[in-house]
């Protein structure tokens, strides 16, 4: 079946993904295009609606990307969204300059008052705040055009040819920043588009299943499963497209969680593919053997990742594609370029070298994490592999401060179990953004029994976050915490003082090391 599609216009903005998930989040399939794309193609795909996006250009420059301005009569709603608004002004009529002073440049957050008789604003309140990023302006509105929304700096932040379909506006609806943004999105979808909104994740699964089908034929794929999300829906994707043709390989490094291993093999046993798991636990305890330093432990487990890895790839042979569970998040992170180092984050340090493949594959390039998520579940992958949280490539390597030792990591596992359990019985597993235990390298006097004990101080840490680039310490019951401090003491040998992390990120990261 085939679905009504709206098509995103890329002119370089930095939101266009975002706006296609937008679109899909209201229910409506959607393909992000370059805006080179010949017409005849675009037509082909029967869009219902297209969105012009953002972008860095002045569109009175001739070197900026343009429109083919055919596309105006092809009877389809167009929704402009800052430069693909001035893209509209200037291709119907209107004239779009720069920004003479300050004052007619927007930036940032900006108060801005509706039409609410507007198709585009409808239902929606008559005033709010909007995301501004621009410093050309519309100085003549084009013939036809009523003048929709405006800002105390700006009169035509928003406008609209209702009889034809053509709306601009000058703010970013798809940021959360823009009040009511997604409204006007769906509205832009429902009331203009006349969109029947049957869109839903079991048809991207289908949708995608056919793409990988038909880009991989009969070749054979190979995907590294660290047992994580995106790896994890990754491979449920690539199983339910190419079955046996496809072969993970889960390289268990021995730093996983409780039970981890088992439930990750446990997860994909019943699927219909090649699935080898690697026990190179005592390799790399042997090649973490004395190392301190947090930095150094992740370059060794990195480097040790693809040697496994490779010597795995070995044993199989040539393959045609090397899988990746790239998410759209971290295409966005990998191109930041000059942000300072602080940790170097990478679950794997790069490409394997000595793996014999013709092409990358990364089935999820395009999706943001809790749309991974949402495919996971409709592939049946269980629960707990799909909503688990986010988990350090090298995982309790660095949750045990200073050097590593299999009692350690023992010991930490343990503790992180009881913790991770009592918070899901208090029914603060959803709320809290990650939360884990951490072994520190510091033993304390205590008393238990008539005895005196010194062993390991446990930290724990709870961490609120959007992005993880920041994040502010939870606010756990103080009952909770008193549950769990008595439980792992009790419980957990080794461990005889627990204390709490309250220190929000910056200064302090979530992670210790
Ligand atoms: P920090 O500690 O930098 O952590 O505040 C931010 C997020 O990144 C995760 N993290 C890592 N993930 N490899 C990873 O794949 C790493 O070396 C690594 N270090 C930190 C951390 O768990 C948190 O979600």
């Amino acid at each position: 079946m085939s679905h009504q599609t709206v098509i995103v216009l890329d002119f370089g903005g930095q939101y266009n993904q975002l706006i296609a998930r937008r679109v899909r989040e209201c229910g409506v399939y959607c393909e992000v295009k370059p805006c080179t794309t010949p017409l005849a193609e675009l037509q082909k795909m029967e869009p219902i609606g297209f969105i012009f996006t953002g972008g860095p250009n002045s569109v009175y420059l001739e070197t900026s990307p343009q429109v083919d301005p055919a596309i105006f009569t092809l009877g389809v709603p167009v929704l402009g969204i800052c430069y693909g608004c001035q893209l509209l002004a200037h291709h119907l009529g209107g004239r779009v300059t720069a920004a003479q002073d300050d004052s007619a440049r927007e930036y940032g957050k900006t108060e801005t008052f509706y039409d609410a008789s507007c198709p585009l604003f409808k239902g929606l309140p008559e005033s709010g705040i909007s995301w501004m990023s621009h410093g050309d302006y519309m100085e003549k509105v084009p013939e036809g055009f009523a003048l929709a929304a405006r800002s105390l700096a700006c009169p035509n932040v928003a406008i609209a040819d209702e009889r034809r379909g053509f709306y601009g506006v000058q703010f970013h609806p798809e940021v959360n920043h823009t009040e009511h943004g997604v409204e006007m999105i769906r509205n832009f979808l429902y009331e203009v588009c006349h969109a029947s909104g049957d869109w839903t994740m079991g048809d991207y699964k289908r949708t995608a299943v056919a793409a990988i089908r038909q880009k991989v034929g009969s070749g054979r794929v190979l995907l590294a499963l660290s047992g994580g999300v995106d790896s994890s829906v990754c491979a449920a994707l690539l199983a339910e497209a190419v079955g046996e043709q496809l072969t993970c390989v889960f390289v268990d490094h021995g730093l996983m969680r409780k039970n981890e291993g088992d439930e990750v093999q446990a997860a994909f046993q019943s699927w219909a593919m090649h699935f080898v798991r690697v026990d190179a636990e005592a390799r790399f305890l042997e090649k973490l053997a004395g190392v301190t330093e947090p930095e150094r432990k992740r370059k060794i487990i990195g480097e040790e990742f693809i040697r496994v890895f490779e010597e795995e790839a070995r044993k199989i042979g040539a393959v045609d594609f090397l899988a990746q569970g790239t998410i759209y998040p971290d295409v966005i992170e990998s191109g930041a370029g000059s942000a300072a180092v602080i940790k170097s984050h990478h679950n794997v340090g790069g490409l394997p070298d000595y793996v014999d493949f013709k092409e990358i594959i990364e089935p999820l390039r395009l999706l943001f994490k809790d749309e991974v998520r949402q495919l996971g579940r409709e592939l049946g992958l269980p629960e707990y592999l799909v909503s688990r949280q986010p988990f350090p490539g090298p995982g309790l390597a660095i949750r045990v401060i200073g050097e590593l030792t299999k009692e350690k990591l023992d010991t930490l596992r343990d503790a992180d179990a009881v913790y991770r359990e009592e918070i899901a019985n208090a029914d603060l597993d959803r709320e809290i953004g990650q939360y884990f235990a951490v072994l520190t390298n510091t033993r304390s006097v205590g008393v238990m029994g008539d005895g005196r004990t010194y062993d390991y101080t446990l930290a724990l840490r709870a961490v609120n976050t959007s992005d993880f680039m920041t994040a502010d310490w939870a606010r756990i019951p103080y009952d909770v915490l008193d549950r769990i401090s008595t439980r792992i003491v009790n419980e957990v040998p080794g461990i005889n003082r627990i204390v709490y992390d309250v220190t929000s990120k910056p200064p302090a990261t979530i992670e210790w090391e």
